[in-house]
This record gives structure tokens, C-alpha cells and sequence, in this order.
């Protein structure tokens, strides 16, 4: 095969990736962290591929080249310098480059104002925003809200078992690990909405444990803010009452919705769900649909998540649930 085929067969999955601009990826950084991840993954490309292409170009040379042209590549000197040296030397130099950034990247201790805790739990994310004393004034899940052009502090722990923090457009990801907080610190450089994925195998349902960053300009966080800080909204359903009455009775050990008797610890904080961009972590979109067949058949759309199936609610009951949580915006 000709080295540009091979070359294009190389790129072209990459290019396609790229141009889902929904998924995440390394090569698009909106962030200082995540622009000094992308420069060295272009540097080890760069790398690669002029690597490659001599290989590929030496061994053409070796195949087709005429028999008396090609004796120096027996040679012993060239042998030892091109499969023991080389190797050494350009697989250093990029070690070398690559400690230096990350290194660099780890030490970079910018004063952060907005703290904020994110737990890993099987299998979604405990989101809460800290004052200066690091008590709790707001919980949320699976979803960081951040303001743009500003450092945040993420304390990154685990309820259960190992879990990795990862949102490829804003920094590399960190580990989850049980009895320790990790602290990231990261700047969105652009306003968005950044998908991140939990990066670290944690059993059946890792990958449908997603979340999102949003970053919004200042004063649009600020409303967030103060927004989610409020209790949940009374309830407009066509029956009022019964959407929030079958919640406390049947969820409230589990979920909070702050406003109401239900106080649970287990599963997410649910006063502004309807407000998030999608249910169960990534997993569904995020209307009153999806939110009765979440309810009715957790263990079928995500299997073993510590959430039963309710599939024991009338059709009536249910629409009148996912219509009273898809209300709390
Ligand atoms: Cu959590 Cu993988």
C-alpha cells in the first residue's frame, strides 16, 4: 500500500470523529488544561507518524530495492543504531517532553473561588457546590454548572468503588479513589456544554455514567445559581397533588427534593431535575416520557444501578410522577 493511503487510513477515523462535534475529544480543547493535554497529543502524533512513515519507507526500500543498493541495511552499525539507539533516544525525548508539561500541569496552583465536591457513585454523579467553610449550600447530579473564564476547584471522591473524572474539551481526568480527595482545577475558556465520561471501569453500567459541564458567561451562572438554590416549585400537574404524594410515599427514602418531606440520601437530589439536560447519567433525554419509562423499567434501560424498577404504577400514576418531576426546573 502506498505510505499516503496508509496515511489516510490512519487520519480518516480521527477526522470523523472530529466531525461529531457532540462527543468528546481530546483535539478540541476549551480549556488551559485541556489545551496543554491537546499539545501533547499532537506532539506523540506528530511523533508517531514521522516514525512511522520512515519504517514504512525502509521497509519498502528493504523489499524493493535492488539486492547490491540495499547491503547496508545489514550492516551492524546501522542495526544497533537504528533498532537500539533510535528507539531509545526518540522514545525518551518524549517521555522527557510529556513529564515536563504534565508535571508542569499538576503544579499550576491557581487561586480557585467556586469550590465544588463531585462524588462518583454506581453509576451517576453527586454534584455539590461548597462555601469557604466547604459545607454543602446547593446539591445537584450529574451536571457541573461553572462560569466561564473562571478557575474552579473540583473535590473528587467516591462513594463505592474507583471512578475517573473526565471531561476531554476542559483537562485530562482523575482518578476517583476510596478514602482520598482528588483535587482538579480547570478554566472553560468558552461558553458550552462539555459531555464527560467516567473514565475508570465500574462495573455493568460504566459506560452509561456520563455527565455534562456547562459553562455560562457570569451573570447567566449567577441566575443558575441562585436558581437551583431555590426549593422546588409547587406543583402544576392536571392532578396537583398527586405526582409529588406518590414521590414522597413510594421515592423519598432514596431522592430529596428540598421543599418537601423527601430528605433521601441514597439516589441524586432531584429539586431541579427537570431543569437538567438528561436522566441517569447521560442515559436518556430528559422529559416526562423518559422520566415514566426510567421509573417503570430502571433495571431494564440500566441494569443492576441501585435504582428497582417501579413497574408495579398504574399508567395514571406514572404519568402523573414523571409529570410532576419533569416540572422541577
Ligand atoms: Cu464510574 Cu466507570
Amino acid at each position: 500500500m502506498k505510505p499516503h493511503l496508509l496515511l489516510a487510513g490512519v487520519l480518516a477515523p480521527l477526522l470523523l470523529i472530529g466531525a461529531c462535534s457532540d462527543l468528546p475529544l481530546v483535539l478540541d480543547p476549551h480549556g488551559s488544561n485541556a489545551q496543554q493535554t491537546a499539545r501533547i497529543a499532537w506532539v506523540l502524533f506528530g511523533g508517531g507518524t514521522i516514525i512511522f512513515v520512515l519504517v514504512a519507507m525502509l521497509a519498502a526500500f528493504a523489499v524493493f530495492a535492488p539486492v547490491a543498493g540495499r547491503a547496508w541495511l545489514r550492516h551492524p552499525r546501522f542495526v544497533v543504531g537504528a533498532g537500539i539507539v533510535f528507539p531509545i533516544v526518540a522514545l525518551s525525548a518524549l517521555l522527557v517532553y510529556t513529564l515536563a508539561v504534565s508535571g508542569e500541569l499538576a503544579r499550576s496552583r491557581v487561586a480557585a473561588p467556586l469550590r465544588i465536591a463531585v462524588t462518583g457513585e454506581m453509576w451517576w454523579w453527586r454534584v455539590r457546590y461548597l462555601d469557604a467553610r466547604g459545607e454543602t449550600v446547593l446539591e445537584t447530579a450529574n451536571e457541573v454548572h461553572i462560569p466561564v473564564g473562571q478557575a474552579v476547584e473540583l473535590s473528587l471522591d467516591t462513594a463505592d468503588v474507583l471512578h475517573s473524572f473526565w471531561v476531554p474539551s476542559l483537562s485530562g481526568k482523575l482518578d476517583m479513589i476510596p478514602g482520598r480527595v482528588n483535587v482538579l482545577r480547570l478554566t472553560a475558556d468558552t461558553p458550552g456544554t462539555y459531555r464527560g465520561q467516567c473514565a475508570e471501569f465500574c462495573g455493568a453500567q460504566h459506560a452509561k455514567m456520563a455527565f455534562h459541564v456547562v459553562a455560562s458567561a457570569g451573570p447567566d451562572f449567577d441566575l443558575w445559581l441562585a436558581a437551583q438554590r431555590m426549593p422546588a416549585a409547587a406543583p402544576r400537574t392536571p392532578d396537583p397533588e398527586q405526582g409529588m404524594t406518590l414521590f414522597i410515599a413510594h421515592c423519598a427514602t432514596c431522592h430529596t427534593v428540598r421543599g418537601t418531606p423527601a430528605v433521601g440520601r441514597l439516589g441524586p437530589d432531584l429539586t431541579h431535575v427537570g431543569s437538567r439536560l438528561t436522566l441517569a447519567a447521560g442515559t436518556l433525554p430528559n422529559n416526562a416520557g423518559t422520566f415514566a419509562g426510567w421509573i417503570a423499567g430502571s433495571q431494564h434501560i440500566k441494569p443492576e444501578n441501585r435504582m428497582p424498577s417501579f413497574d408495579h404504577f398504574s399508567g395514571e400514576q406514572l404519568v402523573a410522577l414523571a409529570t410532576w418531576l419533569e416540572s422541577l426546573r
